[in-house]
């Protein structure tokens, strides 16, 4: 590999939901301002980059049980987790926040290339449906008994109780957590990333660091908890995994048909990562896609993206967001992905 001339090195964007906690300065804000003070040092020219994750449903839950608006809640906790980081003393290039007209505009643009090149498939499934507020239920809108330990408030996605992943229809009596009602089943429409399709470069690339022969990363410097658990993923075999939701309050999906639909956070928050880049390069003077793009010329990576983050998201920086980065085949992927967990 040839020395970078950049570096692109992303901290997990928060959720604009409550204030942050020391786990989290712990397992990815701190690591990663080390490796920058230390990369700075040596006169590196590095986009330190992070921001406010303001979409999804656990900040329309928030709205609704403070009676505020979702954009209220945000707005309040964007302010105090920025000023957070910088009490702290993290220096980020750029804390940006993906309700932002510009994010906006970039991950549907960025959803719309993937589109056109057919990077997607659609699928009808049946998901929660609350009637009295017309309104399909995220998997955090439905409560109902674990079928693993019998907690009668586990939640659609998981089980605070005993920590098990659930989906909704596992529920045992679901009830809708806005009107308690018992929600019915009703067919909608999604785009789903096909991710069996990607097995066989995600191998290689785990576990070599190589995509058709050539040496991308050092798979050694990645962290065993991390390849291992991707390659647990892998191993078992990789779906469709849906990109889009049934809500108001996101990314809107900006092609037919995606009417009350919104990107899916994997969709979302991470190209943050790169929205956020781009403002701050523009404002510097400097072009955002040096910071994400392989150089047009020589075809190869001048720049190294390093995406630090806690262990609850492995999955998806080490697979789901490097599909998504492949497929545009002219963006970098990770040199590495550091997770902790504290
Ligand atoms: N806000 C989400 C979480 O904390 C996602 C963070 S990772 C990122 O779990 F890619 F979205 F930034
Ligand atoms: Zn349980």
């Amino acid at each position: 590999m040839n020395q970078p001339k950049k570096y692109t090195v992303t901290a997990a964007l928060p959720y604009a939901n409550g204030p942050l906690h020391l786990g989290h300065l712990a397992g990815a804000y701190l690591p990663s301002d080390i490796y920058v003070r230390y990369l700075r040092q040596n006169n590196k020219d590095v986009a330190f980059i992070c921001g406010s994750d303001e979409h999804g449903a656990a900040i329309t839950l928030r709205a609704k049980k403070d009676g505020v608006s979702p954009q209220e809640i945000v707005d309040r906790y964007h302010k105090i987790n920025k000023k957070a980081f910088e009490d702290f003393g993290i220096d980020f290039s750029i804390y940006h926040r993906t309700s932002a007209p510009d994010h906006h505009k970039m991950a549907q643009e960025f959803f719309t290339f993937l589109n056109e090149k057919e990077a997607f498939i659609t699928q009808t499934t049946e998901q929660y449906y609350d009637e009295e507020n017309n309104q399909f239920l995220a998997d955090r809108y439905i409560i109902g008994e674990c079928p693993k330990c019998q907690n009668p408030n586990a939640y659609g996605d998981q089980c605070e109780n005993c920590g098990s992943a659930l989906s909704p229809l596992e529920l045992i009596n679901p009830k809708s957590t806005i009107s308690g009602n018992k929600p019915i089943l009703k067919e909608t429409s999604h785009w789903f990333l096909p991710m069996e399709r990607h097995e066989e470069w995600l191998t290689s690339w785990m576990q070599e660091g190589k995509i058709h022969g050539k040496q991308l990363h050092n798979p050694k410097e990645w962290k065993n908890q991390v390849t291992g658990q991707v390659m647990s993923w892998i191993n078992a075999g990789l779906k469709p995994r849906a990109m889009t939701r049934d809500l108001d309050w996101g990314v809107k999906v900006p092609v037919e048909n995606g009417e009350g639909k919104v990107l899916y956070v994997w969709l979302d928050a991470p190209i943050g990562y790169i929205s956020a880049t781009k403002k701050w390069a523009d404002e510097n003077g400097k072009n955002w896609e040096d910071y994400w793009k392989v150089n047009p010329e020589t075809g190869e990576a001048d720049t190294k993206l390093v995406h630090f983050i806690g262990k609850d998201n492995i999955v998806f920086h080490a697979i789901i967001f490097p599909i998504l980065l492949k497929e545009r085949s002219d963006f970098v992927l990770p040199d590495n992905v550091p997770a902790n967990e504290f």
